[in-house]
């Protein structure tokens, strides 16, 4: 009989025997699935375990605060917040290419966890028992779109899997890598995460850094993140973020359209609105959101938001588009 219980049981295990009585740090993004992995993962092996949160810049408006707060709050466990914002910057200037800018975030990532993890070791005076392990909540569905499931597939390097440098130190621990989102919503409530983690919609690990088609600049994000935060307080305003699996809020910083504005005529940037509905990301079809939601997400963006003149919808299901434009 296949229970959450059950499958919580053997997971447990397995992490409990892979990591033996080593030390191991968790990646954590804000996400449903690093949540889900870190409580795994803390039940398995309790204090050998510290959490990570890098503050790599390219999150939504408030989320590093509510990651602290849901995830302390709820497990008590050991967290280690690093902002690494300026140095995410630096390492994303001038680049424009999405497969490069996945490989830069997964390799700054990793770098900050080996520094974090001497530090752990330095602090706590027990070099006996360094950090081997790195906990990430990679699903299934990430394994086989890096290309790493059948060998076949290779969409995008998510950096959870593919994006990883080759002379990482860790070894990595993946309890999720079996399961679909669905198995791991299960697992979280199994686990005692209230439904406000559980339920929330998934957000890509290099975050705004591939919402925004064209160079990563402080100012772009700027624009990004008040569109975004517009967009997810008129559609948790309408009731709708069960019924859409994710909406990804664009930026299409390299193109520039004209408007007119009071007096005067404007020459600013397009948001793409992208709600979508899917089971588990590897196929999606565009969300018929009502027109009215539209209408209030995109007068208060033009309204609201500098530099944005034209709001769009992204009316593409996946294939042939993917969920993210990069
Ligand atoms: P695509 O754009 O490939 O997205 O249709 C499928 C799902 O994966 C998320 N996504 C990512 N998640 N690192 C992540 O952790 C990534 O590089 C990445 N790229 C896409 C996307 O948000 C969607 O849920």
């Amino acid at each position: 009989d296949w229970t959450p219980k059950a499958m919580v049981e053997e997971l447990v295990d397995g992490v409990r025997e892979q990591v033996g009585t080593d030390r191991a740090i968790c990646a954590l993004s804000g996400g449903v699935d690093s949540m889900v992995a870190a409580a795994l993962v803390q039940r398995a092996i309790g204090d050998q375990l510290t959490c990570v949160f890098v503050d790599h810049g390219l999150l939504r408006d408030g989320e590093a605060e509510q990651v602290r707060e849901d995830f302390v709050e709820l497990t008590g466990a050991d967290l280690v917040v690093v902002d690494a914002a300026d140095r995410y910057l630096t390492q994303l200037a001038g680049v424009t290419d999405p497969e490069r800018k996945r490989k830069i975030i997964g390799e700054q990532f990793i770098r900050i966890f080996e520094q974090t993890a001497r530090d752990i070791v330095a602090d706590r005076g027990d070099d006996q028992h360094p950090v081997k392990w790195l906990v990430q909540g990679t699903l299934y569905p990430d394994v086989v779109e890096s290309g790493g499931g059948t060998g076949t597939a290779n969409i995008k390097s998510h950096h959870n899997v593919g994006g990883l440098p080759d002379d990482i130190q860790f070894r990595l621990v993946e309890p999720l890598r079996l399961l679909f989102k669905d198995e791991v919503r299960q697992v979280g409530l199994e686990l005692g995460l209230p439904e406000k983690i559980v339920y929330r919609q998934p957000f890509p690990g290099p975050g705004l850094g591939i919402r925004i088609v064209g160079e990563v600049t402080a100012e772009r994000l700027a624009i990004l993140r008040a569109a975004d935060r517009i967009a997810r307080e008129e559609l948790t305003a309408a009731g709708l973020d069960r019924e859409i699996w994710q909406c990804p809020v664009v930026l299409l910083a390299d193109v520039r359209s004209v408007g007119v504005q009071g007096d005067g005529r404007t020459y600013g940037h397009p948001i793409v609105l992208r709600p979508v509905s899917s089971e588990d990301a590897m196929t999606a079809d565009w969300t018929r959101l009502p027109y009215d939601v539209l209408a209030r997400i995109s007068g208060r963006i033009t309204n609201e938001v500098p530099d944005v003149n034209r709001v769009v919808l992204d009316v593409t299901s996946k294939p042939p588009g993917t969920i993210e434009w990069e």
